[in-house]
């Protein structure tokens, strides 16, 4: 496997069914291709309101949740095909950073625990003092103070301290990619911005790839290279962060920007249209999942899916107001946004 395998999701649809006989479906994901990582590992910020489908498309990427149409592949390789030797090298490479900064620690280890038994166990330190060493320079390479923090129970640190923690021990076995979802909603605002710098130093230093699933416009727009967004399950519009915030194509994305009541990172967004955000996932099977709350709809936006057209060089968005453009893939954009910005 080369040195910066790709993480590939191709058409991927992930549909929930429940009810007697799964009559009541609900459209997660609907045919999503997006590249990760590669030769040229950007940051791409995954953004939509609650239930939108940024979750399920962290957990299909991290074969936690398979896809019901489509693929994902690492590397060329489908991910559901691969052996124990091919899912142990792809669990190490492919790391990932949760919303919970304490959910995800055991109370009654120390929380050096969490960075030294994965290095013991992937073979990348020999002994336990080596793989000890090795998690002191990642907890300082996210900020913190190994000799504050090793030795420390979970609860004696605050929740900035626990997830920086987190991100340390997903960085300690040298992955190539990081999906983070909402990594900073449950820290203090103050320290927001300190790790997310820590997280765009990894990119810009180390050539991780980040995935960063996020409902705060602000900082997607402070860390990210391509800005997709996401609602009902549809990618809505996705490219270069400057294009996509400050001159938004889509219906959707436009409402989100105004939604945003001020600069401040502190202040999530929300649609000032008084109306339910009506489970983004279960929208009209047809048509715009977007339509219904849409000030231009027309028509044909609830009988017919947009495809996403490409309005600009860096940039496409699926609605039918842009459908004079070709058709393209959020991978075609993210690839003219890597390309644009690597120089050519
Ligand atoms: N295991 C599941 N079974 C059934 N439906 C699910 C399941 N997981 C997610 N869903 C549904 O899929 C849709 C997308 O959910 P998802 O958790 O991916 O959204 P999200 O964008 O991460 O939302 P949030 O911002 O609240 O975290 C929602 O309608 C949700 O109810
Ligand atoms: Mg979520």
């Amino acid at each position: 496997m080369t040195a910066r395998p790709e993480l590939v999701a191709e058409a991927a649809s992930v549909t929930f069914s429940a009810g007697f006989g799964g009559r009541l479906r609900t459209h997660a994901l609907r045919g999503l291709t997006l590249r990760v990582g590669g030769e040229r590992p950007a940051i791409t910020a995954v953004v939509g309101e609650s239930g939108s489908g940024k979750t399920t498309l962290l957990r299909l990427l991290l074969g936690f949740q398979a896809p019901t149409a489509g693929t994902v592949s690492f590397g060329g390789r489908p991910v559901a095909a691969f052996g124990p030797a091919e899912r142990r090298d792809f669990r190490r490479r492919v790391q990932a950073v949760f919303q919970d900064p304490f959910d995800a620690f055991n109370p009654f280890w120390r929380v050096e625990h969490p960075l030294v038994a994965p290095l013991m166990a992937f073979g990348l330190a020999p002994t336990r003092a080596v793989a000890l060493e090795q998690s002191a320079a990642a907890l300082a390479a996210v900020g913190l103070n190994p000799g504050e923090t090793i030795g420390k129970y979970p609860h004696q640190l605050s929740g900035g301290q626990r997830q920086r923690v987190m991100i340390a021990r997903a960085l300690a076995v040298d992955p190539s990619i990081l999906l983070a979802d909402e990594p900073v909603s449950m820290v203090d605002a103050s320290l927001r911005a300190t790790i997310l710098e820590s997280l765009w130093k990894m990119n810009r230093e180390r050539g991780i790839a980040l995935v960063y699933v996020t409902h705060d416009l602000t900082t997607a727009y402070q860390v990210a290279d391509v800005v997709l967004v996401l609602y009902g399950g549809m990618v809505m519009e996705v490219g270069a962060a400057e294009e996509v915030i400050h001159r938004p194509r889509h219906p959707y994305t436009s409402a989100l920007v105004e939604a945003v009541p001020s600069p401040d990172p502190q202040v999530d967004w929300k649609l000032g249209d008084g109306r339910e955000a009506a489970e983004p996932g279960r929208p009209p099977a047809l048509g715009c999942p977007f339509a219904p709350r849409c000030p231009h709809a027309m028509p044909r936006c609830t009988a017919e899916r947009p495809a996403l057209f490409r309005t600009d060089a860096m940039r496409a968005a699926a609605c039918f107001l842009h459908e004079r453009a070709a058709a393209a893939t959020p991978a075609a954009i993210q690839a003219a946004v890597a390309g644009a910005e690597g120089g050519g």
